[in-house]
């Protein structure tokens, strides 16, 4: 599969023919002023929490494709049928099998409020896995000792995308530890160099990953990631 970064925690990637956008934050980002969701196409808009920084464009993105289906937990489903957009709503340790492939919601250790204030749920992970890959989304989280259910009750993973930045997340050192907490050699850093408080030092992270023999992929926006 190929999985395309859109910035800060956004990636796009298409399973089992279905096209998939993960924590759409596009026209608010400092990183990535000029781009549009307009002519965006996606069959499910993945969330892994409420925060502004992952949800910005799901209504624009939505008002494009009708037929959209949100997949994250209870409260941030309900939020948005009650402005007429469907979803599956899971909640933590639960997962289903879509027709792209399965997908269970994990913890993560963070909050998720919405930009309203209103009750975002608990924030979570994605894990998703189909018959020719297997990955995880860790969302917005700290390093947690939860990760290492992972590798017990998944798929082995082929890859990752962890937070990397630090501040609001765990930083580099602590995700090294996570990837091995999930047992996964190649990890995708995300929610980095967005703002001043997450600029990271590129090459110290990639030393990190390389000294514990694992890979650490820094995308640029818009870079196209093969996997396998
Ligand atoms: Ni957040
Ligand atoms: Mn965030």
């Amino acid at each position: 599969m190929k999985i395309k970064y859109l910035g800060h925690s956004c990636f796009q990637f298409e399973l089992g023919g279905k096209k998939i956008i993960v924590d759409p934050f596009i026209t608010g980002n400092p990183a990535n002023p000029d781009d549009k969701v307009d002519g965006m196409e996606a069959d499910y808009i993945m969330l892994t929490h409420a925060h502004g920084d992952h949800v910005l464009d799901v209504e624009a993105i939505a008002a494009h494709n009708p037929d959209v289906e949100l997949i994250s937990n209870f409260e941030i489903i309900t939020h948005y049928k009650s402005k007429g957009i469907e979803g599956h709503s899971l909640n933590h340790g639960g997962k289903f099998t879509f027709d792209f492939g399965t997908v269970k919601y994990v913890n993560a250790i963070h909050s998720s409020t919405f930009p309203d204030n209103s009750p975002g749920g608990n924030p979570g992970g994605f894990v998703i896995w189909n018959d020719e890959v297997s990955f995880y989304i860790a969302g917005d989280t700290a390093l947690t000792t939860d990760m290492k259910l992972i590798p017990m009750t998944c798929p082995p993973l082929d890859f990752a995308i962890l937070p990397v930045g630090d501040y609001f997340t765990m930083g580099y050192e602590d995700a090294v530890i996570a990837a091995d907490f999930i047992r996964c050699d190649m990890i995708i850093g995300c929610h980095f160099d967005t703002f001043g408080f997450i600029e990271i030092d590129h090459e110290k992270a990639k030393d990190a990953f390389k000294t514990r023999g694992k890979e650490l992929i820094l995308p640029n926006v818009h870079d196209v990631i093969a996997i396998k």
